[in-house]
């Protein structure tokens, strides 16, 4: 049976991926800070799918712990996925550098900790690969969110990188820019239907799409031409739009 590992698993989009992994055969490591919480989707995939799920504990910014980890995990992942994140407090970023140092850790630098451990070890057994749950805030720097957005940015430039570096060795990366998804981390946002995902959605299309071996992904689709018209405003035109 091949192993998923995905990180950050308590959120809304981790858990439908790990319905959608269970559900095509694989068993699942699912971790998460407080991993107790994590006991009823497991006993879930269970009876469902005849997953064997196993429930860990893992902090995106205790980098020190990670080596350790990645190395006792109680089967080899197959396939490594980011998803942890945190959009933070955009205003109280601007004001207090904790708030930005968070949103820069649990988006990239925690990923990079990780992920470099998976990288090796998964170019060593010439299998498998890696996912990256970033964002199309990665695309363009904005005054809303650029703490946010120039972390996935960061994300999504390592991720770019190992794909580089992994493909000799068959290992496939796959970057994922998901627009608007409604989750916990939207909740109490106005967000536009046409381009607003369901979590369930956005799981399907990142199986899918990692099985074809794609390289990046935008979803919901609509949003590779949301970004590319938002990437060709010219800059001394973009700095004057209240975005
Ligand atoms: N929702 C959207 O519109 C949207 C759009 C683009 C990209 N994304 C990205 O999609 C991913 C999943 O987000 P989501 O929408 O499913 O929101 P979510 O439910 O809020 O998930 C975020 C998850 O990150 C975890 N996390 C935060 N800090 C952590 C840390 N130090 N160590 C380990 N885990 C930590 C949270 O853990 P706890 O459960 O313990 O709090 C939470 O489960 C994120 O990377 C997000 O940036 C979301």
């Amino acid at each position: 049976m091949p192993y998923a590992l995905i990180l950050g698993a308590n959120s809304d989009i981790a858990q439908c991926l790990a319905y959608e992994f269970a559900r095509n055969g694989y068993g699942l490591l699912l971790a998460a800070r407080d991993a107790a919480r994590l006991a009823p989707l497991a006993s879930d995939l269970g009876i469902r799918y005849k997953s064997d799920v196993h429930t860990l504990e893992f902090d995106a910014v205790d980098y020190a712990s990670h080596y350790a980890f990645y190395t006792r995990l109680p089967k080899q992942p197959d396939v490594v996925i980011w998803v942890a994140g945190y959009l933070g407090d955009s205003d109280k970023a601007r004001a207090d550098f904790h708030e930005a140092l968070n949103v820069i850790e649990v988006n990239y630098t925690g990923a990079v900790s990780l992920l470099d451990h998976a990288a090796n070890d998964l170019e060593k057994r010439q299998t498998g690969g890696i996912i990256g749950i970033s964002s199309v805030a990665a695309d363009r720097g904005r005054q809303s969110n650029y703490h946010y957005g120039s972390a996935k940015a960061a994300f999504s430039t390592y991720l770019s990188g190992l794909r580089n570096r992994l493909y000799a060795s068959g290992v496939h990366v796959l970057t994922v820019h998901p627009g608007y998804v409604r989750t916990r981390m939207t909740a109490g946002m106005k967000l536009p239907a046409p381009l607003t995902a369901m979590p369930e959605a956005v799981a399907r299309d990142v199986y899918r799409a990692y099985h074809k071996k794609r390289n990046l992904l935008y979803t919901k689709w609509i949003w590779r031409w949301v970004m590319l018209v938002i990437k060709s405003i010219p800059e001394p035109i973009f700095k004057r739009l209240k975005l």
